[in-house]
């Protein structure tokens, strides 16, 4: 049976972000009931419930292993579940936990498209640091429907395809997005056939990504704002929600209408979920909204299983 195991359920920054008065940060901060602190957007998945593979490395990453003592078998003296890493970018939020890593006995198994090797090797070089240290061995991700396996991680088919959302500040491609920068995964039961779909940072729906979202059981997608002035609103940014590579929940063509659409059977999950989304407040409008529409919101520790 696969196995979803979220780690890490926030957008970057984390929630609440250490920098930040927006209304949600400060009623966490001052112990409100209707909040839940979530770490920065990683999830594990496991064919076999003993070999995992990691998606995406946050900077939390060390608090969430701990918390999730599957990840730690003790077989021997250094030991860890975790076979294989996949990064379905180059953004902060999902790569520099690898420095936290870098006590592996072996190079770390990254699988990312060439694209985010590229900006990983440049214009954020962790590649190159890890050298000193574990090393890394990268594994390209095929797009345009050739499937594949992680053989470290049994039992799961993968199918990687481009989305448009964008590349981090750093990269030569910001604002310039790339297919391959960004990618959304289908991954398959090889014994039940069932599938989940995830992508927690999907900036526009094209036909091939709402294809993968209808042929899935479950879509973990992303839910990093609510509209798409929510930043400009507050003054926390000059960009839109779109122009960051995130479909905005609420309005015209955001991820609400497309999610409608789906199957009543589909479970429908959000990810990915920034400090300054009103539905982060269990008892707001918006959250209630999301229950009515049969939408979950994803925590750290929240087990689906496929
Ligand atoms: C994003 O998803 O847009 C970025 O990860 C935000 C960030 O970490 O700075
Ligand atoms: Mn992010
Ligand atoms: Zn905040």
């Amino acid at each position: 049976m696969l196995k979803i195991h979220v780690l890490g359920a926030a957008a970057g920054g984390g929630f609440p972000q250490w920098n930040c008065n927006c209304l949600h940060c400060t009623a966490i901060r001052s112990g409100s009931p209707d909040y839940r602190a979530r770490t920065q957007s990683s999830i594990v998945v496991s064919g076999n419930h003993t070999d995992w593979l990691l998606f995406n490395a946050s900077p939390d990453i060390l608090q969430q292993l701990r918390a999730f003592p599957a990840l730690q078998p003790g077989r021997t003296l250094r030991d860890t579940a975790i076979r294989a890493i996949f990064l379905i970018d180059a953004q902060i939020d999902h790569t520099t936990g690898l420095y936290m890593l870098r006590e592996h006995r072996e190079p770390l198994q990254i699988w990312c498209h060439a694209l985010v090797r590229e900006d990983l090797t440049h214009g954020n070089p962790i590649f190159n640091l890890l050298r000193h240290y574990c090393g890394v061995q990268w594994h390209d991700v095929p797009l345009h429907g050739e499937g594949f396996a992680i053989p470290a991680v049994p039992g799961i088919g993968f199918d990687a395809l481009p989305l448009i959302s964008n590349a981090p500040p750093y990269s030569p491609h910001r604002d310039r997005p790339q297919p391959g920068d960004n990618v959304g995964v289908t991954l398959t039961d090889q014994q039940t056939g069932k599938k989940l779909f995830y992508a927690p940072g999907l900036g526009q729906m094209e036909p091939h990504v709402w294809a993968a979202m209808q042929a899935a059981d479950c879509v973990l997608v992303d839910g990093t704002l609510w509209s798409d002035d929510e930043m400009i609103a507050l003054g926390a940014s000059r960009k839109t929600s779109r122009a960051m590579g995130h479909l905005p929940l609420s309005g015209p063509g955001g991820m609400l209408e497309w999610l409608e659409q789906l199957p009543r059977r589909t479970r429908k999950v959000l990810i990915h979920i920034n400090n300054t989304n009103p539905i982060l407040n269990e008892r707001s409008p918006e959250r209630q909204e999301l229950t009515r529409r049969g939408i979950e919101v994803s925590y750290d520790g929240m087990e689906i299983e496929l």
